[in-house]
């Protein structure tokens, strides 16, 4: 999530973590790998950045061009053509070449849904849906460029709506199905959407939530919405108009299985991805074609090192860019078979992850720290019961992975046998851009380790100077790559602003930084959740990281607040494990423990006991309410993208009050 106050102070942000262990990949790992070694890495790392457009034209060669580009790269900042003058369809790469292989009755789509319901679809029958679906976009009068509104549980039929967009050259607008019918219509209204696509109902923790009664209720105020398709997920009772709502099977029975892919041009828009902003109204990101197409692919296959007899799980909601890049197009632009989950983590009860991969052979899992940290509060025993010894690879995204819920992924998940990829992306850079390859890169806990070849991310200071080994900087990218956003949909100023204002040629990422001796990045959050304290910049991250590595913590999420005389004071919010209990021993304790692991300056002012931490629906911490609760004790800020409301209640509590 990137913000629209990425400020920046003088300082140089202090780092003070010292991660020392180095995990070389597993032998039997980089043998079999596509890149097998450091010194491979660095001769292509090096050969991409003498030669981009050379490295870049390379990978897009292996897609299907209905006309071949005249250039790779033209860039006049901040706005870039890649591949210009080509035609292609990312959903033919995705679908119909393998549906024309021998991939035709490979799975593509493994679906087990919360009560064990299962379905595979192979290639050839994606195809055939995908196909089918596309005719009915066209029968309800959407044209290449019409913006459609996607808003559906974890069902294949996701999928295949995104996938007959592309086909038919309609830009998907992707909408996660627990925001609320207020975030439906803004974003609608921003793109202008012409139609709606979602399901009756989503399954959740063995009740359902009524996805359509939410669109009805968005919709009264999208002038531009003329149709709404409605997919029969649950059955339960829901209101159709006349005239406007449609439901998939009816289209779908009046539709041909036969259609021609749209060829469009390379920088045809692919997608807009609403993403929040720390104030302000969400950005729609805008991503387009061919340049997507290739990093998302060629990421996917260099990050996993997919092979054919892969069963890959990402368990990301398609409404997050994760799920774009890394559930639907990376995985079905390689051919691979992915695994999809309509449910709850925890339902019906904390070892429905483990059991879901013993039960389909899964060998490739990419989460997220937060379900990680979730999941060691639960206990080992949840995994240890089952037999997860297919797993090979494991991967994790979206925030800082503190370095002991490192441990516990490479112990008790990875059997101490998988290399884990910690892969640093955000919505604007469309794919991954800083992780270990994994057979090639030693990897140390708490650190994504390297960019990618042809992505060329750096550590520099406030006037764009690189910054020396373990000085804290700001991170940037310095060359275009092609997956990049193009714009904010409707806004290039804020797009101007937002990315390019900072250091004008390099594209600002929002987030503070280290590289470490090895040229190894280190994130230390968003910019924003840097802070000052007594002079000294310190990363919320790293101060969270102390706090989780005592034995008794769970989850912990350190914001600032004015204080007169330290300019900032630190407050840490913490979770503790079930059987521990908050009181001010402990509290000593725990402000010992950060003192010790990084340093007297680091050791948290106030340390309020929390019953859980808001989050957003992607399970990022919502450090902003916590900002409001240690300063003011209220929340004044907008919080319609928050999980859990019975949170907030007792966060409100102060030090002497527990
Ligand atoms: C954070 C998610 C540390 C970072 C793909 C970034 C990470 C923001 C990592 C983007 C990681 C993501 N280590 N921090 N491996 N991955 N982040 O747009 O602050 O939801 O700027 O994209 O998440 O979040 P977004």
């Amino acid at each position: 999530m990137a913000t629209d106050d990425n400020k920046k102070g003088t300082d140089a942000i202090s780092s003070v973590m010292s991660e020392k262990r180095k995990f070389p990949p597993p032998a039997a790992f980089s043998e079999k790998a596509r890149i097998g070694s450091m010194e491979e890495y660095e001769t292509l790392y090096k050969a991409a950045a003498e030669d981009p457009d050379s490295y870049w034209g390379g990978l897009a060669e292996e897609f299907h061009w209905f006309k071949k580009w005249d250039s790779v790269l033209e860039w006049d900042t901040p706005y870039a053509k890649w591949f210009n003058g080509g035609t292609t369809n990312i959903c033919y790469n995705a679908v119909d070449v393998h549906a024309n292989s021998w991939r035709k009755n490979k799975a593509a789509i493994i679906w087990e849904g919360e009560e064990g319901e299962q379905r595979v679809l192979t290639y050839g029958e994606l195809h055939r849906q995908v196909s089918k679906f596309a005719n009915v976009l066209r029968i309800a009068g959407i044209k290449p460029g019409d913006r459609v509104a996607i808003y559906m549980g974890m069902v294949p039929e996701l999928v295949i709506a995104v996938l007959a967009c592309a086909r038919v050259g309609a830009v998907h607008n992707v909408i996660f199905a627990g925001f609320s019918a207020h975030a439906i219509t803004e974003r609608v209204n921003d793109s202008r959407a012409k139609l709606i696509i979602c399901c009756d109902g989503t399954r959740r923790r063995g009740g359902s939530i009524n996805l359509k009664n939410i669109v009805d209720e968005a919709i009264v105020n999208t002038p531009s919405v003329r149709s709404v398709i409605v997919l029969k997920v649950t059955g339960e009772e829901i209101s159709m108009h006349d005239g406007m709502d449609h439901w998939w099977h009816d289209l779908m029975g009046l539709a041909s299985d036969e259609s021609e892919p749209v060829e469009v041009e390379s920088e045809h828009p692919l997608f807009v991805l609403y993403t929040s902003g720390s104030t302000g109204k969400p950005k729609g990101i805008l991503h387009t074609t061919a340049g997507y197409m290739v990093h998302a692919a060629s990421s996917f296959r260099y990050v996993f090192d997919i092979r054919d007899d892969d069963i890959y799980w990402c368990t990301a909601d398609v409404g997050w860019i994760t799920g774009h890049s890394y559930m639907v197009y990376g995985p079905l632009l390689n051919g691979a078979t992915l695994l999809m989950y309509e449910g709850a983590p925890n339902y019906p009860q904390w070892d429905r992850f483990w059991d879901i991969i013993n039960r389909h052979k899964v060998t490739i899992l990419y989460t997220a720290p937060t379900a990680i940290r979730a999941f060691i509060r639960a206990g080992d025993e949840w995994v240890t019961k089952h037999n997860i010894s297919s797993l090979r690879l494991l991967g994790t995204v979206g925030e800082p992975i503190n370095p002991e819920a490192w441990m516990w992924y490479h112990r008790v998940v990875g059997q101490e046998k998988c290399p884990i990829v910690d892969t640093w992306w955000q919505t604007e850079t469309g794919g991954i851009m800083v992780s270990p390859l994994p057979g090639a890169t030693p990897t140390k806990p708490g650190t994504a380790t390297r960019p990618l070849p042809g992505i060329m991310a750096d550590v520099v200071q406030k006037d764009g100077t690189p910054c020396g080994p373990n000085e804290g900087g700001y991170l940037v990218i310095k060359k275009p790559w092609p997956s990049m956003l193009r714009t904010i949909y409707g806004d290039n100023k804020r797009y101007e602003e937002t990315y390019w204002s900072e250091f004008h040629d390099m594209y600002f990422t929002g987030d503070g930084a280290r590289k470490d001796e090895d040229g190894y990045i280190w994130i230390m959050g968003r910019v924003d959740d840097v802070v000052n304290v007594s002079g000294h910049r310190l990363g919320t991250s790293e101060v969270e990281s102390a706090l989780v590595s005592y034995e008794a913590v769970a989850e912990a999420a350190v914001v600032s607040r004015p204080d007169d005389i330290k300019g900032n004071a630190l407050v840490a919010f913490v979770t503790l494990k079930d059987e521990y209990e908050g009181d001010m021993k402990l509290r000593e304790a725990l402000r010992n423990h950060v003192a010790k692991e990084i340093g007297p300056i680091a050791k948290p002012d106030e340390i309020r006991w929390a019953k859980g931490l808001p989050k957003t629906r992607s399970g990022k911490i919502m450090r902003r309410l916590l900002r409001e609760l240690a300063t003011s004790n209220e929340i004044k800020g907008d919080v319609t993208t928050l999980e859990d409301f019975g949170v907030l209640e007792n966060l409100r509590e102060k030090e002497d009050e527990s």
